[in-house]
């Protein structure tokens, strides 16, 4: 039987909520893989096999879901610090570092999630690349909307000997898109494979117009990729 990508996402996430006890508080992630893990949490509250859950969600889109559930939620203010998290992504390179954001929540993901004692990264086997930007779609950088432009310019100039592109995320209708915090994302595409990546966070947050960046590096304590030939549990 092959399964589809959907069906291995789904998989990943139903292991990673074997995590999850009863009393804890929960980092709820946002994006496709994410949802099915939402939902399962969600289906073992019903069913009285999970209680005392408080969950901690990283999007309107993962709030909106979770409280169609009935999961009851709380926020990083009430409870900074969190047991476990569970979250999707879309890069895992071989230390465990991740690209996240394509669905555009990265920065309330990395609250989140550096605000865990446990974060288990969910995902399907394409998402493993050899170094972050290995497969070939953007780093996503979260940017305050004022001269957006100036912004990207200095992210261009900054990886600028890896022949960067940048790009204003669109919407769907062809206009900016927004993120939940009000900013704009700005995609960089690099040509080659980025040295020293704590370096280049570090230049990245420095640019004043930086709000956040998709790079998730030492982070995930632990990640569960699904794939035709089963589950591996990768441990930092
Ligand atoms: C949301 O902003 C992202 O970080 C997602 O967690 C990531 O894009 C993975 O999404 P999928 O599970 O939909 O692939």
């Amino acid at each position: 039987v092959i399964l589809t990508q959907d069906e291995l996402k789904k998989i990943a996430a139903y292991k990673a909520v074997e995590f999850v006890k009863s009393g804890m508080v929960l980092g709820l992630g946002t994006g496709s893989t994410a949802k099915h893990a939402v939902d399962r949490i969600g289906e073992l509250l019903r069913q009285g096999k999970l209680n005392n859950i408080i969950g901690i969600p990283t999007s309107k889109k993962t709030q909106e879901q979770a409280i169609s559930l009935g999961i009851p939620l709380s926020d990083l203010d009430s409870h900074p610090t969190i047991d476990l998290a569970i979250d999707g992504a879309d890069e895992v390179d071989p230390h465990l570092n991740l690209v996240k954001g394509r669905g555009g929540s990265l920065l309330r993901e990395k609250m989140v999630e550096g605000a865990c004692k446990k974060f288990v990264c969910i995902v399907d086997e394409s998402k493993l690349v050899k170094y972050l930007g290995g497969s070939g779609f953007a780093l996503p950088v979260e940017v305050v909307p004022f001269c957006w432009k100036f912004t990207a310019d200095k992210l261009k100039n900054l990886f600028r000997d890896s022949g960067c592109v940048v790009k204003l995320r669109n919407d769907c209708k062809g206009q900016p898109f927004v993120t939940d915090n009000g900013n704009y994302i700005v995609e960089l595409y690099l040509k080659k494979e980025i040295g020293g990546l704590q370096v280049a966070s570090d230049a990245i947050l420095r640019i004043a117009g930086v709000v956040e960046h998709g790079m998730f590096l030492d982070m995930a304590t632990t990640v569960i990729v699904a794939g035709e030939l089963g589950i591996t549990i990768n441990k930092k």
